[in-house]
């Protein structure tokens, strides 16, 4: 069978994460710090991940991380973490982060990155996923396609060191 069928579905683990930027959240150029905004994305997918396997995890990799707009002061951030993946002991977290326009509602990406999350024992050993991924629509199918590239590259990456 192509895709892991009844089980957990991406909306069982969806994570949304809103901060209202703080004074201690800008840098020198008065934007978001994006240390900060990496963390928090980092706390999104681990949530996530933890929603889906039930158990511990630990971040093995943050990729594709970009930041494509800036934040300022007094903005709404909105994160949203979708689990698009799952392996045999790791899954791969797809987050999204917005700036939500508080007259419309409207929001505007700043900010994806795709983490890989492994589900581990409490001594931090890789231990097997009991929850597959049941794909919902055309949009989770995608993601679960391009996760499988994804990961092709990274086990290129990891074997070549680059
Ligand atoms: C993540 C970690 C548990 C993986 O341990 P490991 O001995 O490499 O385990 P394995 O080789 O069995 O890999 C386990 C899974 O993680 C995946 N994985 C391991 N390293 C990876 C990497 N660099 N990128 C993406 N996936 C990775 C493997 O593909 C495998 O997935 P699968 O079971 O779904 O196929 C280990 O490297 C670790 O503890 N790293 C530190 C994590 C940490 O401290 N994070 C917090 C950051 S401050």
């Amino acid at each position: 069978m192509e895709y892991v069928k009844g089980n957990k579905k991406v909306s069982d683990s969806l994570t949304e994460v809103t901060k209202l930027l703080q004074y201690k959240d800008i840098n020198g150029v008065n934007r978001l710090f994006g240390g900060r905004l990496m963390e928090w994305i980092d706390e999104a997918a681990g949530i996530a991940a933890i929603r889906h396997c039930g158990g511990f995890i630990t971040t093995a990799c943050v990729d594709t991380l970009q930041f494509k707009h800036a934040a300022y002061l007094h903005d709404l951030l909105v994160i949203i973490a979708k689990v698009t993946y799952v392996g045999r002991t790791s899954m791969e977290v797809r987050v999204d982060s917005y700036v939500e326009d508080c007259k419309t509602g409207i929001r505007s990406m700043i900010n994806h990155a795709y983490l890989t999350e492994v589900c581990v024992d409490e001594e931090g050993t890789p231990i097997p996923i009991e929850y597959g991924l049941e794909l919902t629509n055309e949009t989770e199918r995608a993601e679960w396609e391009g996760a499988k590239k994804r990961i092709e590259i990274r086990k290129t990456r990891k074997a070549e060191g680059f």
